[in-house]
């Protein structure tokens, strides 16, 4: 594995370039949008300073790292060469299956395709390609280069040695890898959006506000944010969407988005991204005040 094919260059993408870049791999960044590659570049660029800052790198190996990214708006030239293409473009069903479906004809025959993706199945996203046994998911957490973690998901026909490959090369870049089967919502999210679907739920029907919740999570059971605030970072959108993945995919109904959940998403309340969900942000996203519609 040394040429490394990124595909979409959002929030994900950028920080999954990054830290390719980081342990010396060669990285092809691909977005449709010139001005997400150009962006992604200064995040890059600007995450890289906060590591020398920190001591964690030095300046000529943020120079070294940045000449490991080249950008490419084409999907045929940017995976050409690949050994390994990570996708993390925009989360829906479609644009996935047809993206894999170009990856599979444009990327070198023997190199794997992963997908960085949230929820959708992976066993469904290798149905569009003649890949089969060389398609896994590679679940990355944001912010990418910090968070220790890389859901390694296997489809229905993922073979052992792709998955043997991912999880060696996922401790190559420092990460701790946990091998997981391809059920909705694989691991992290069928016990994270329940969760946040909960504290909803909980405000929803008047057991406590905002702050009261979130402060029974982060002072109570430790957890370094609140629930509506996490949510609120997520994307109220995103959790939706993955509260109907789960639902729809275990026909269950105990996974049913909270109807408020729904109703914020309709209303464009979409969290940190829409300027405000559970908080208020225009302010910035450091010590929100609890949004208008829910301060008593
Ligand atoms: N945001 C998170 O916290 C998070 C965490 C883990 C996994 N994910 C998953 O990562 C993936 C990306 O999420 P994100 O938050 O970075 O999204 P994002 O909206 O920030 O970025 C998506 C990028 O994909 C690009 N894109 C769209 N269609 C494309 C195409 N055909 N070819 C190339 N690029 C294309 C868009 O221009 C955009 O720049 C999703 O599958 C998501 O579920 C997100």
């Amino acid at each position: 594995m040394k040429k490394i094919a990124v595909i979409g260059s959002g929030t994900m993408g950028n920080g999954i370039a990054h830290t390719f870049a980081q342990f010396g791999y060669q990285v092809n960044l691909v977005d449709v949008r010139g001005e997400a590659l150009e962006q992604a570049m200064v995040t890059i660029s600007k995450n890289l300073d906060r590591q020398v800052a920190k001591e964690v790198i030095t300046g000529k190996d943020k120079t070294i790292i940045l000449g490991n990214i080249s950008t490419f708006s084409d999907l045929k030239t940017g995976v050409a060469e690949a050994d390994l293409v990570v996708e993390a473009a925009t989360e829906n069903m479609e644009l996935k299956l047809k993206i894999f479906k170009d990856l599979d004809a444009f990327a070198p025959k023997e190199a794997i395709l992963a997908s960085n993706t949230s929820s959708i199945s992976i066993t469904r996203i290798a149905s569009a390609t003649e890949r089969r046994d060389r398609i896994i998911g590679m679940h990355f957490m944001n912010p990418v280069p910090v968070m220790k973690l890389v859901e390694v998901i296997r489809g229905y026909a993922t073979s052992d040695q792709t998955t043997n490959i991912i999880m060696d090369l996922s401790r190559k870049l420092s990460k701790v890898p946990v091998e997981v089967n391809d059920y909705p919502g694989f691991v992290a999210n069928r016990i994270l959006m329940p969760m946040i679907n909960e504290a909803i739920y909980s405000l929803y029907e008047g057991v406590a506000g905002v702050r009261e919740i979130d402060t029974v999570m982060t002072l109570g059971m430790a957890h370094p944010m609140g629930p509506l605030q996490l949510a609120d970072f997520i994307g109220l959108d995103v959790c939706l969407a993955i509260m109907q993945v789960l639902h729809e995919g275990f026909a269950n109904p105990k996974y049913a988005p909270c109807p408020l959940l729904v109703n914020m998403v309709t209303a464009g309340k979409k969290g940190v991204k829409s300027g405000e969900g559970f908080y208020d942000y225009s302010q910035g996203i450091k010590n929100p005040e609890v949004s208008a519609k829910f301060s008593k």
